[in-house]
């Protein structure tokens, strides 16, 4: 029995504790919150939890094995590495820490502690990532040619945040787990509406290798929440809406097919529009999958999907986005300013 601490009782913090409750291979020994309120209602999951109001003093408690941090972004590296320096396991949210330098150093320590460090991907997990895994492996997709990701929804405005860390952690970590491989070249762009440093919309493509190229567009103005991604492979194109409760994922047996350049003189495409499939996909919580993993990952009997070594990957490609993206922003700024005769002269 693996005893686990929570740190940070906020919204996700409760759906790891329901999970981790249910799996017979952990009891939930201890959670931490700063607010009393999460304390209050903490505390009615059981009278044998202990209760924090610092991490820190959690990460501490000898009678915890593994540390699961659920706390905003910014302290991720810090209980981390406190908590693997104790040498417990640790299950850190997305995104593993805030940057590379910050993640390079949690592998490292990992390593050298011989703890499981691993990172809650949710969407990794998924039934629909499952399935078009299946269909890559099998070569019904055929090679790939474009990740198209639309994700996007009203708030939640976060204040030490911006859209492209809250939300494209889970398409990057998705496109490092079915094609393992990282951009050689990314664009992104994006604007402040709400926050003046953060920004609230963000789009991003991304040009990789293999010549696929993916497109992200986040946001958080949108009125309608949309989790939309399209992949086109050779033989087949899958749609998949995670909101779509009857028809999550559809396959369509559709491509395009150039005829050889020689015995063309105008560019006409065949186009194969085949049949439209929904494979069910099998019910169960992402969420409980993954602790699931963590369990087999912590007892050896399987290998980490999510490692540090994945993390840090995602984490990179964020701050590669993010340099970009700082970039571009800083470039408009600069081409918005007037001139420095006319501040002057006013
Ligand atoms: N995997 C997913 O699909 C998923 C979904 C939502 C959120 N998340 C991640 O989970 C993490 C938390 O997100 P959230 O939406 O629950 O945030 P939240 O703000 O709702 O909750 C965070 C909680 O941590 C507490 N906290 C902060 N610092 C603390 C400290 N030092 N000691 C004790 N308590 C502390 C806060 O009081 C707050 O209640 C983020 O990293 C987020 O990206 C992941």
């Amino acid at each position: 029995m693996i005893r686990v601490g929570v740190c940070g009782f906020g919204y996700w913090g409760p759906n790891l504790c329901r999970n981790f409750a249910v799996n017979p291979g952990f009891r939930v020994t201890a959670i931490s919150d700063r607010r009393e309120a999460a304390r209050a209602k903490a505390a009615s999951l059981g009278s044998d939890i202990r209760l924090y109001e610092e991490a820190h003093d959690l990460v501490d408690d000898p009678n915890v094995d593994a540390v699961v941090v659920a706390t905003p972004a910014a302290s991720h590296f810090d209980l981390a590495r406190r908590a693997l320096a104790r040498f417990k396991h640790v299950l850190v949210e997305k995104p593993m820490c805030v940057s590379a330098e910050e993640g390079a150093e949690l592998v490292a320590l990992a390593d050298r502690v011989r703890r499981v460090l691993m990172v809650d991907h949710t969407y990794v997990f998924h039934g629909a990532v499952r399935k078009i895994e299946e269909l890559m492996r099998t070569g019904a997709l055929g090679a790939v040619s474009y990740f198209d990701s639309l994700r996007v929804n009203l708030g939640l405005f976060q204040p030490d945040m911006n859209v492209l860390w809250d939300l494209a952690p889970h398409d990057f970590s998705i496109l490092d787990h079915l094609f393992g491989e990282e951009p050689d070249e990314i664009e992104a762009t994006g604007h402040c509406h709400v926050n003046p440093v953060h920004p609230d919309i963000a789009y991003i493509t991304m040009h990789f290798p293999s010549s696929m190229i993916a497109h992200f567009s986040l946001s958080w103005m949108s009125p309608v929440k949309v989790r939309r991604i399209a992949i086109g492979g050779a033989n087949q194109m899958v749609v998949w809406d995670d909101l779509n409760q009857e028809e999550k994922l559809k396959i369509y047996d559709s491509g395009i097919e150039f005829q050889p350049e020689d015995e063309r003189s105008v560019i006409v495409p065949a186009y194969r529009i085949g049949d439209v499939h929904s494979p069910r996909i099998p019910p169960g919580e992402p969420l409980a999958a993954i602790i699931g993993h963590f369990g087999n990952v912590i007892a050896g009997r399987e290998t980490s999907r999510l490692d540090g070594h994945h993390g840090l990957r995602v984490v990179r490609m964020l701050e590669k986005t993010q340099a970009v993206l700082n970039a571009n922003l800083a470039a408009r700024d600069q081409r918005r300013a007037p001139p420095a005769s006319s501040v002057a002269s006013r």
